[in-house]
């Protein structure tokens, strides 16, 4: 048997400027972007921390308004692969803007970081932070969005299928900020995109629209339904999310009620493609939005959508930190 080649321990990385100068919405990366972003995420993980040079003895500000497991580890983990150091501050207890403005935070952060990863409940609390520095932002999930999850579903995607264009991604469940991004992503890199929701929780109606438009130049299917069969029929992946996020917990038992009839189970994988991939971008409630047989049979990848947050991210950082 043939030995594998070895690695080579510095991999050519192209880390020129991409068209952003923040990460605050996949809406604004373009195709090339994110192809990009990917590119470098690949050689990261097939070198694993044989980059240490890249952001040696750069910092990275982590914000966050929120709980975090997997952005907050990522990131951290990331800066140190990456021969960067972060510091994490947690803001639970005050949002950002009330001891002192958006802008004077910014103003005096950029004096000792070189990026800012935030987790905040406005989307424009992130947007004011990019307008006051000269440094990156990056948007760690706000009420809006969740690029770098999106990012990562994507690329995890890619390496399931080798290319996700023209590809059937499917999204049962709440019209969210984790949505949103997936429905930005997917016309970008020419996936289509059906959106399931009960009614009254469809996503945001500019988000749909600016995709339909998008999706016409891509040669892309933007749908968005009530149905759950008919959302499910001959998916090529099928993805769901937390029935209520981070700051709904007093709907929740209404909620409960509501999307009972949206829960991923395996009669509804079945009705989606063979060998269709499961998706969650996690936490999960098991037994609620996803059946415990789902979340842990064969066709699960989450954790290796979990995985792929820290090589996805890495590649942010690598492209937008100067
Ligand atoms: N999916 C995600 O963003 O996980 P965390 O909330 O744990 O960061």
């Amino acid at each position: 048997m043939s030995q594998p080649a070895p690695l080579d321990p510095s991999p050519k990385l192209d880390l020129s400027p991409l068209s952003v100068p923040d990460l605050l919405c996949t809406s604004a990366m373009t195709t090339r972007d994110i192809e990009r972003v990917f590119a470098v995420a690949r050689t990261l993980k097939a070198g694993r921390t044989v980059h240490t040079d890249v952001l040696r003895h750069k910092r990275l500000a982590m914000i966050f308004e929120k709980d975090s497991l997997r952005t907050r580890f990522t990131f951290d983990i990331g800066m140190q692969d990456l021969g960067g150091s972060a510091v994490f501050m947690d803001h639970r207890d005050a949002r950002l803007g009330s001891r002192e403005s958006v802008k004077d935070v910014a103003k005096n952060l950029e004096r000792w970081v070189h990026g800012i990863v935030a987790r905040t409940f406005k989307h424009k609390v992130l947007e004011e932070l990019a307008m006051h520095t000269g440094i990156p932002v990056i948007n760690g999930l706000s009420d809006f969005v969740h690029p770098c999850q999106a990012l990562s579903d994507f690329f995890t995607l890619s390496e399931k299928w080798g290319s996700v264009k023209g590809r059937t991604l499917t999204y049962v469940g709440d019209g969210n900020n984790t949505c949103h991004a997936l429905i930005h992503t997917a016309v970008k890199l020419g996936t289509n995109i059906r959106v399931c929701s009960p009614e009254g929780y469809e996503p945001n109606a500019r988000v749909v629209n600016e995709a339909m438009r998008v999706a016409q130049e891509t040669g892309t299917e933007v749908t968005i339904l009530n149905d759950p069969d008919a959302a499910a029929d001959g998916a090529d992946a099928i993805y769901t999310d937390v029935w209520a996020s981070m700051g709904q917990e007093d709907e929740i038992e209404e909620r409960n009620g509501i999307f009972a009839a949206y829960q991923v189970d395996e009669e509804m994988m079945a009705r989606a493609k063979q060998g269709a991939l499961f998706m969650h971008c996690l936490p999960a409630h098991r037994g609620w939005e996803v059946t415990q047989e789902v979340m842990d049979g064969p066709q699960s990848v989450v954790y290796d959508i979990a995985e792929n947050r820290l090589h996805v991210q890495k590649a942010v950082l690598a492209l937008l930190i100067r």
